[in-house]
């Protein structure tokens, strides 16, 4: 099996920690390791006979540094000169498998999740490998806590191997609609990883969204290599559709599965879930850095470089780097995304 660690994100909720040229998953968030070390370490003790790391250009020297900190370098690092979604990168990942494998089963793994429970997931990992070898779309299915609008929901169907057919993959439904879905009680959240042979993934790309696969194919076909380093032919990147593995393929195949993952999953994806995840103190604060508090409760405190004093604070996130500070509504930091937004309109 083959690992590919997608880091091509730009984790812009999580500003201002998280910025364009270094976002999320190359910071730590919690504890001492980067999320992408984090990642790969989750790894170690799998059945892995290649790892390949997908990002944008302008990270490569990130990612090869940190994976060679912990001693872990990938044999590809496939480089984006622009970002395309999760699907193109899926595709250029299996492209670039099928040139030393032609039965390459592909473990693909976001860089920006946390995982509590390592063996759980190992195990959940080996359910999948099976299903993989029966010619599946294998997904990992997360028990949902929440009508949160930012994920996948999968229906359960009828009974296979150690997991579900797919009935129905539906790709970040409205508040409504994620609601009854809750309600239903059969859904699981799409962790956002995957297991499926490199070749069926391409198939299926091919027929469902054929349009993205003969770009990445084109752009594929065009790369040069430079020791770890694949660089693809820019202008076929550029002109390939922007979408994501979810849209483009999970929604239409037929061929999809679901393997339940019960392994304190989380995808970090705003700063009230880096609360959620983080040891409080006895007033339920999260803090890191230099941070002093009284009568504050439920706040999530990160001090980058300077003192942090708060006074009396309830259910807020303050977040301090060198040259900007965040302070928000710890129930509206979705929102953050918006100032973002905002920041790169004003340029
Ligand atoms: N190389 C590369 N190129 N990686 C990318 C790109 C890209 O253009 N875009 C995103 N990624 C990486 C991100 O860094 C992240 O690790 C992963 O792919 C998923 O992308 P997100 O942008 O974080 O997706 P999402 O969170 O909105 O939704 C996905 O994950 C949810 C769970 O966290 C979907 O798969 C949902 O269905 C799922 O519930
Ligand atoms: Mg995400």
């Amino acid at each position: 099996m083959r690992v590919v660690i997608m880091a091509g994100g730009s984790g812009s909720r999580l500003w201002p920690s998280s910025r364009g040229l270094y976002p999320k998953q190359f910071l730590s968030l919690c504890g001492e390791n980067t999320m992408l070390q984090t990642t790969l370490q989750r790894i170690k003790g799998l059945n892995v006979d290649g790892l390949s790391v997908i990002c944008n250009e302008e990270h490569r020297f990130i990612v090869a540094q940190q994976s060679h900190e912990i001693g872990q370098g990938p044999d590809a690092i496939i480089l984006e000169p622009v970002g395309r979604n999760t699907a193109p990168a899926i595709a250029l990942a299996a492209m670039e498998a099928l040139e030393t494998d032609p039965n390459a089963t592909l473990l693909i793994m976001a860089a920006d999740h946390l995982i509590e429970d390592v063996p759980a997931f190992h195990e959940a990992v080996a359910k999948a490998e099976a299903l993989a070898q029966q010619g599946k779309l294998v997904t990992f299915g997360i028990v949902p806590e929440s009508a949160h609008t930012g994920y996948g929901y999968i229906q359960r169907g009828t009974a296979q191997g150690e997991g579900f057919v797919v009935s129905r993959f539906v790709e970040k439904p409205d508040a409504q609609t994620a609601q009854t879905y809750l309600d239903e009680g059969e859904y699981y959240w799409n962790s956002g990883m995957f297991l499926f042979s490199a070749r069926l993934y391409l198939d299926e790309l091919k027929n469902y969204r054929p349009d993205i696969y003969s770009a990445c194919e084109a752009a594929y076909s065009g790369k040069t290599r430079d020791a770890d380093f694949i660089r693809l032919d820019v202008d076929a990147f550029k002109a390939c559709p922007d979408d994501s593995i979810d849209y483009a393929v999970m929604e239409k195949t037929d061929k999809a599965v679901v393997v339940p993952l019960a392994a304190g999953w989380s995808d970090v994806g705003s700063w009230s879930s880096l609360w959620e995840v983080g040891e409080g103190d006895a007033e339920g604060n999260v803090c890191s850095g230099d941070v002093i508090n009284h009568g504050t409760t439920d706040t999530y405190i990160r001090a980058e470089h300077r003192l942090v004093a708060t006074v009396g604070l309830k259910d807020v996130v303050v977040v301090e780097t060198a040259d900007a500070v965040l302070v928000a509504d710890k129930n509206q930091v979705q929102d953050v995304k918006a100032i973002v937004n905002q920041l790169k309109a004003e340029g």
